[in-house]
């Protein structure tokens, strides 16, 4: 398996698994994804999706345009046909001669599927870590229903976008009326560890409305900073026993724009139509979008010094931090000594 040695954009995020698609989306056509500015020819194939650098060697044409043909990927410009191992076997130009130069390759990168999501690695340097994808029960467990949220794409800086999802204190505002309430804006103090690879939040009780069908109470909400571009939450009623969990993973597209994928996990409820909460997730989202988009700077400081926290950020505080001490750089704003390197 070979991956484009040159990729030096943030080497720490092209090492992680990154979200590319729902599997549901990819079907018999190739798909073409951004992540990280490159563009990836996602494809099914009888042995499952693979994922190309989205470029001919040939002559540069997207091969996304071309078409998947007995497990292959046929460009659309001359028609080379590319194995599922990326190797040209096919030249139609030159059928007799059978010799394919050996560099007639497509960049072929790793791919998986889980979770019903797509997952790339653009680089196999083991820059970041040699984890495997954080585990989500939820996905398994037959007491839950999992429900995929529609796919939506965010002008905003891709850790401003998780930063976001980990942000306690704004459901009081942002969501007011559907997740939370103004009048109940208080957060009590919470801590956050270091646990299993990860960033747990202790549990921290918000007055909540989970699912904006009027019914509320206190939910015990825990927070996990899993990854870079992957996070988790889970709201408890400690009464019902009720347990509404999400994965929340982003794909960073360009430096100030972001494609969000949730799966919204729930142990109850489990007769309401799914597409309730898909439709309700999109409100969230959309509130989110607008003062998500809003925020300046567009990166996110990872200078401590920067911006203003308060205990109740302390979530955010360990996600900048760890984004810091891992190297990332794609969407944050480091000091300046930093950026002088480049
Ligand atoms: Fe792909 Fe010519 S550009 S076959
Ligand atoms: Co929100």
């Amino acid at each position: 398996m070979e991956t484009d040695e040159r990729y030096d954009l943030d080497p720490v995020l092209a090492s992680e698994w990154l979200p590319a698609a729902y599997a549901h989306e990819i079907i018999d056509q190739p798909v073409q994804v951004s992540i990280l500015e490159e563009r990836v020819v996602l494809f099914r194939t009888d042995n499952g999706i693979k994922a190309f650098k989205d470029l001919c060697i040939h002559r540069g044409a997207e091969l996304s345009l071309g078409k998947v043909v007995n497990n292959c990927l046929v460009c659309p410009y001359h028609g080379w046909e590319y194995n599922e191992e990326g190797k040209c076997v096919k030249i139609p130009q030159q059928p007799a001669r059978r010799v394919i130069p050996p560099k007639a390759k497509a960049v072929v990168y790793p791919c998986m599927e889980r979770y019903g999501l797509i997952w790339v690695k653009l680089s196999q340097d083991e820059i970041a870590s040699k984890l495997p994808l954080p585990d989500y029960e939820e996905f398994d467990d037959p007491s839950f229903k999992t429900v995929y949220a529609d796919p939506h794409i965010i002008n905003a800086a891709a850790p401003r976008v998780v930063e976001n999802f980990l942000d306690v204190s704004h459901l009081a505002f942002v969501h007011e009326g559907s997740l939370g309430d103004s009048e109940h804006a208080e957060i009590p103090d919470y801590k956050v560890h270091w646990k299993d690879n990860r960033y747990v939040s202790d549990v921290i009780p918000v007055y909540a409305d989970p699912d904006g069908t009027g019914k509320w109470s206190i939910l015990n909400y825990t927070f996990e900073i899993l990854r870079p571009m992957l996070a988790r939450l889970k709201k408890v009623n400690e009464e019902t026993n009720e347990i509404f969990s999400m994965l929340f993973a982003v794909q960073p597209q360009a430096k100030r724009k972001s494609k969000i994928f949730a799966l919204v996990s729930r142990n109850y409820d489990l007769e309401t139509p799914d597409q309730y909460y898909i439709d309700f997730q999109q409100l969230i989202i959309d509130q989110d979008t607008a003062v998500v988009e809003s925020q300046r700077p567009e990166e996110l400081p990872l200078d401590l010094q920067a911006e203003l926290h308060l205990p109740p950020d302390r979530v955010s505080i360990a996600y900048r931090r760890w984004l810091s001490e891992l190297g990332v750089t794609y969407g944050s704003e480091v000091k300046k000594q930093k950026h002088m390197k480049r």
